[in-house]
């Protein structure tokens, strides 16, 4: 069953109506499903049976800790990047052992946090990083157990602001120099180099860079372990695209079958643990933000589709050109015409435009639409911007769903300002004589 889909005149999630949703929390809101999300994560464990694999879910696309929790249920470990990741991830039952600490800039203090709660296993991405991890872990007497993220410079042919395996990009150390810093690793205290990490990018609908990619980072583990070093952990990050629109990615299974493959000859003594960092692949498809049309505006050249969620919501379209489908939530009339439509939010910028020029029914003011595809990295990168409070989600189990963050209210949005003193007085006077 499609987790999305028509019935009876509406599109449901599940087997709940999304127009129930909206009577009950007002729109915009976003909406996951626990079936896409089990379906999403048991489509990647499966295609990984009989291998030694933890699924370490990136926290960074969807870190509501309902959808954590949904995961962890389901075994999931997980990626995170801050300290807050560490706490959400925590605070939704995934063990600390299962989690991975990734991120170009982590500071003393989170690399502390990590390590005060049993998050050992940290990704290091520069040699000061190595440098910091080790200083930390020593004085706490603690060991972490690192893998360095390697750049394999592969352009993983996604959009620029989301390839990340390329030289020149931030992340990682050059694959040229790894051997020098497991060299460096094996003298200093509190590291145990254990492990390769890698990842290239994210939304990557081919498997051509993967396998680029994967044959490098594996030709690297077999060189460390010639030199004595005992990798046992391969981090092969996250990445794996989805279908928004046209695209065609690869299945599970393909994936998998190109890094069982790769690495087959790794399994040999000391074994080799393989972690994925599956954000997208996972959420993405697992939710929809739902808005209400708020006018339709037609002039000369174009018809404008005004809708009451705006870029602060789902940024992706502004900030990346992305695409999210469009459906009507209710059903149009099978004979209702299609014509193109730029669907836009109520922010004061142009680049607040979800979609140009696509075919649409009408709408009346009220009329419902789902952006589709929006779990993964919607909600999470969603602000205030324009004082605009944010949205809530909601989660569905079959016939039933709850509020998993509520709506923020404007006393919550407003009171974090703080007047400084010599306002305040000014302030309370105004109000006074207003
Ligand atoms: N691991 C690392 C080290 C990452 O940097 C990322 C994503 C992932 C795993 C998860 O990648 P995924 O499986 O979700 O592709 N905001 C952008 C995507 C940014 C991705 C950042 N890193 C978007 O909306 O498309």
């Amino acid at each position: 069953m499609e987790p999305f889909a028509r019935r009876r005149g509406g599109l449901w999630a599940e087997d709940v109506a999304l127009a129930d949703i909206a009577a009950g929390v007002g729109t915009p809101f976003y909406c996951y499903s626990t079936a896409a999300l089990t379906r999403n994560y048991r489509e990647l464990a499966d295609a990984f049976a009989g291998r030694d694999v933890l699924i370490a879910y990136s926290v960074k696309a969807n870190g509501n800790r309902a959808v954590l929790a949904t995961l962890a249920r389901l075994g999931a470990g997980a990626d995170v990047v801050s300290e807050g990741e560490i706490r959400r991830a925590l605070t939704a039952g995934i063990a600390p052992e299962d989690i991975v600490f990734s991120g170009v800039g982590k500071t003393p203090e989170e690399i502390a946090f990590a390590l005060s709660r049993g998050v050992v296993r940290i990704n290091v991405e520069s040699e000061p990083e190595l440098a910091a991890v080790s200083q930390v872990a020593a004085a706490r007497g603690a060991v972490a157990q690192i893998a360095l993220r390697v750049n394999p410079d592969v352009d993983a042919g996604t959009h620029d602001k989301i390839a990340t395996g390329r030289r020149g990009d931030k992340f990682g150390v050059d694959i040229e120099r790894a051997p020098a810093l497991y060299r460096r690793a094996e003298a200093l205290p509190g590291v145990e180099a254990e492990g390769v990490d890698v990842h290239i990018g994210s939304q990557i609908a081919d498997l051509a860079p993967f396998r680029r990619a994967f044959s490098r980072v594996v030709e690297l583990v077999v060189a460390l372990r010639a030199r004595g070093h005992r990798i046992r952990r391969l981090d092969l990050g996250g990445g794996l695209g989805i279908r928004y629109g046209s695209e065609t990615p690869p299945s599970a299974a393909e994936y998998a079958a190109v890094v069982t493959g790769l690495t087959a000859g790794l399994a040999d003594d000391p074994g080799c643990r393989l972690v994925l960092e599956p954000g997208r692949f996972i959420a993405g498809n697992a939710g929809v933000l739902v808005a209400r049309v708020i006018y339709e505006r037609r002039d000369r050249s174009r018809r404008f589709v005004i809708v009451d969620a705006g870029m602060n919501d789902l940024l992706r379209p502004a900030l990346y050109g992305a695409f999210h489908a469009v459906a009507p939530v209710a059903e149009p009339a099978a004979d209702a015409p299609l014509t193109p439509a730029d669907v836009v939010g109520p922010v004061c910028e142009s680049g607040d435009c979800f979609a140009v020029g696509l075919p649409l029914p009408p709408f009346s003011p009220g009329d419902l639409v789902a952006f589709m595809s929006a779990g993964a990295y919607g909600a999470v990168m969603a602000s205030t911007y324009n004082s605009r409070p944010l949205v809530p989600e909601t989660l569905v189990d079959g016939a039933r769903w709850a509020v998993v963050r509520p709506r923020m209210d404007y006393e919550t949005l407003i009171a974090q300002d703080r007047l400084p003193a010599w306002l305040q007085a000014d302030a309370t006077e105004r109000r006074r004589r207003a």
